[in-house]
């Protein structure tokens, strides 16, 4: 079991946005939540990333209890629709920004990190210079870098074309199998979803799958 999530629960003032959601996923599982604009993909991430606390419910991570962690002390990456880059730095600066600490930088890491995510001859362009699917294989690189025990996508290929979000979803797909990374991956996409994911349920069934 990589995530335990059980009956959780979350209200924004009066609007019941999660209701009782129970999720369990295996060992490097990539499961996709196919759901409708609205019904609460990015709150349920949020919520599991920390970023939003549940008003109900228990989240296990690894066999960890994260529900009075920080969320940078959950190790969970975080993928979303727009990618989030220092537009000053370079490539290699924004990958760098995954160690905490200048020492712990290992170079040998971040270069191979950067030839799987195609983006080795880019790594001194300035970030106003790549495409949304170049910019995303930077926030993918430096978000594998930190080691995470689950990764979580919310949408971070809507905004691409068509080829690009085929071509990106299958080696998003390889990357998180040939380093057996948990991932949760939300979209209104079908065929994106039959391409990333070992198992797609929709957002309906969150509620329904038994927490035992
Ligand atoms: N901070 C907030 N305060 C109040 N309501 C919120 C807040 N964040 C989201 N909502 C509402 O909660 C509902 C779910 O929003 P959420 O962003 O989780 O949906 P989503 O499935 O990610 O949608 P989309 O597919 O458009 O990204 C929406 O009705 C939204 O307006
Ligand atoms: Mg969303």
């Amino acid at each position: 079991m990589t995530i335990e999530i059980q009956s959780l629960t979350l209200a924004y003032d009066e609007n019941l946005i999660l209701s009782d959601c129970n999720l369990r996923l295996t060992e490097g599982e990539i499961l996709v939540i196919l759901g409708p604009s609205g019904c609460g993909k990015t709150t349920l991430l949020r919520a599991i990333a920390g970023f939003v606390k549940p008003d109900f419910g228990s989240i296990q991570l690894n066999g960890r209890s994260l529900d009075n962690l920080q969320p940078e002390e959950r190790n969970i990456g975080m993928l979303l629709q727009r990618p989030v880059l220092f537009p000053h730095k370079d490539v290699l600066g924004n990958i760098l920004f995954a160690y905490r600490k200048k020492k712990d930088r290992k170079m040998k890491e971040v270069n191979e990190i950067m030839q799987d995510m195609g983006i080795y001859e880019m790594r001194n362009q300035a970030i106003e210079t790549l495409s949304g699917g170049e910019a995303q294989r930077v926030v993918l690189a430096r978000a594998l870098l930190t080691n995470p025990e689950l990764l979580l996508l919310d949408e971070p290929l809507s905004s691409l074309d068509l080829n690009v979000r085929r071509q990106l979803a299958s080696e998003i797909r390889a990357t998180l199998k040939s380093k057996n990374i948990a991932a949760i991956h939300v979209t209104h996409d079908h065929e994106e979803a039959e391409i990333i994911g070992d198992r797609i349920i929709h957002w309906s069934e969150l509620h329904l799958l038994e927490s035992e």
